[in-house]
């Protein structure tokens, strides 16, 4: 049985495995992937996220969902750029099932659609938040010499370290959709603009 097209007007790929699919037909698939991903990121990201609605926790007040709604509440209310926020939102989507990767995990899942400044922040929030709490091995000390350490410490010491309060206002996560699909339309249309070559069979090497 066949997975539905995501669009009428797509085509299913008539080749039985990779092995055998023609450039033609290889082009075809990758500028559906294209539309694909621009259409669908922002939507699974968010899916990801809502995946932990009903989560315990295990002691803070608040799970890692309200704990991201209300990092974005914060942010949103402090008057920081959409991307910020949305970067806010989505900054601890990995973190139930990679906690000791989480930063890098959001770093990835976001790098199509985040600034360098954002992309550092992400991968090493964990780490300068360390600096704030008990057990701290210093291992911050090495990256406070990077552009974007006082961001990221502006970040985990403003937001993060206090979007755990019950009694703080958390937006609902309905108010941070169209900003989310907002940020993904404007950055995937330059981004994904065209297929990347992976398992590009113009190319020499595949895999
Ligand atoms: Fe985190
Ligand atoms: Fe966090």
């Amino acid at each position: 049985m066949s997975a539905p097209l995501l669009r009428p007007d797509f085509h299913f790929m008539s080749a039985p495995s990779l092995e055998s699919i023609t450039p033609d037909e290889w082009r075809l698939i990758q500028g559906q992937r294209v539309t694909f991903h621009r259409e669908l990121a922002a939507e699974q990201l968010l899916a990801m996220l809502k995946a932990g609605a009903e989560l315990p926790t295990y002691g803070y007040r608040l799970n890692n969902f309200q704990h991201c709604l209300q990092t974005a509440t914060m942010m949103a209310r402090a008057g920081y750029d959409e991307e910020d926020v949305v970067v806010g939102l989505l900054h601890d989507v990995a973190f139930v099932v990679a906690p000791d990767q989480h930063g890098a995990a959001a770093a990835q899942l976001l790098k199509q659609v985040t600034s360098e400044r954002n992309h550092w922040m992400l991968e090493n929030h964990a780490l300068v938040g360390e600096r704030f709490l008990p057990g701290d091995r210093g291992a911050w000390r090495e990256l406070r010499h990077h552009e974007h350490f006082a961001w990221t410490e502006e970040f985990v010491e403003r937001f993060d370290l206090r979007a755990i309060d019950p009694l703080e206002p958390i937006a609902p996560l309905e108010e941070f959709e169209p900003t989310v699909d907002k940020v993904f339309a404007s950055r995937l249309g330059e981004g994904l603009a065209q297929p990347s070559g992976l398992l590009d069979p113009d190319k020499e090497a595949t895999g």
